[in-house]
């Protein structure tokens, strides 16, 4: 009688070489996938901060976003005196090339804050500002920002005119605020009351004024509401304002575009 070949050392080397092979498989994807993974995010942030700009034309293909990205020029700005610098200072080959929140990360680009409203521990020592000129003219800035809301830290981009007071939009590309309470800071009905609004007062343009408040109206200067069941995470995009729009961040930088010195 033919003896059964289910040995159980055959079943065995059979699953260990399955498993190396497939381990290797994934793997293999996992690498090869990585730069096409690292493209499309780098696309869907720029898209992200296009909308903020409202810039972002409906149904654009991905060659007509990196277009209106590249319009773009990137700005390095020393936080809290407004000095542009080379890319030099933050070892990177271009502006656009640094890394702010891998360099939030590094104790040579980035300090611990004492005053610390956004709840983000440590701040770049330079951070970008996209610039949109027409001319001699700037037309519209975009400042990356980031801060704590309820969960997590939501990344995101705000767009000023040129006259670096009136917002254009507000957008985030990341957090992890729960969907249908701080998640519908994403809600377009809530981004909507953005635009519009004064960052600071007519006589005051050092500490900004715009704030998300529960009760804030459509008719306010600088109020946006806040959102209902998700009080923390408004405070935490009200603090995130006052940060990144303040002393320490970048109104410096803001004064010197009113001042037409970029
Ligand atoms: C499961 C769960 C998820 C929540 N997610 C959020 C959130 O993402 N953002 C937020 O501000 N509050 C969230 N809350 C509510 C807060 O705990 C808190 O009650 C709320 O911020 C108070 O806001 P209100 O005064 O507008 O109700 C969550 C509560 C629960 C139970």
């Amino acid at each position: 009688m033919a003896q059964s070949k289910d040995t159980v050392r055959r079943t065995l080397v059979v699953a260990l070489l399955l498993s190396v092979a497939f381990s290797v498989i994934v793997s293999t994807a996992a690498v090869s996938l990585r730069p096409l993974q690292q493209a499309n995010e780098q696309l869907s942030i720029r898209s992200n901060m296009l909308a903020a700009a409202g810039m972002l034309t409906p149904g654009a293909t991905d060659d007509e976003v990196r277009a209106a990205f590249d319009e773009f020029e990137v700005l390095l700005v020393e936080m809290g005196t407004g000095e542009i610098v080379g890319p030099e200072r933050v070892n990177a080959p271009s502006a656009a090339d640094f890394d702010d929140r891998r360099a939030a990360r590094n104790p040579e680009l980035s300090r611990s804050l004492d005053n610390d409203p956004a709840g983000i521990n440590r701040q770049v020592k330079f951070a970008k500002a996209y610039v949109l000129r027409d001319g001699d003219s700037i037309e519209r800035i975009v400042l990356p920002v980031h801060g704590y809301g309820l969960w997590s830290t939501m990344y995101g981009f705000l767009a000023l005119e040129g006259d670096a007071n009136t917002v254009i939009g507000l957008g985030f590309y990341e957090h992890a605020e729960t969907p249908g309470l701080g998640g519908e800071i994403d809600n377009p009905r809530w981004r909507a009351q953005w635009p519009g609004k004064k960052v600071y007062e007519d006589e005051d343009k050092t500490e900004p004024r715009l704030r998300v408040v529960q009760g804030g109206g459509p008719s306010e200067y600088h109020d946006v509401d806040g959102l209902s069941g998700a009080t923390l995470t408004s405070r935490g995009v009200s603090n995130m304002v006052k940060f990144w729009l303040g002393g320490q961040g970048y109104a410096p930088f803001l004064e010197k575009v009113r001042q037409g010195d970029i």
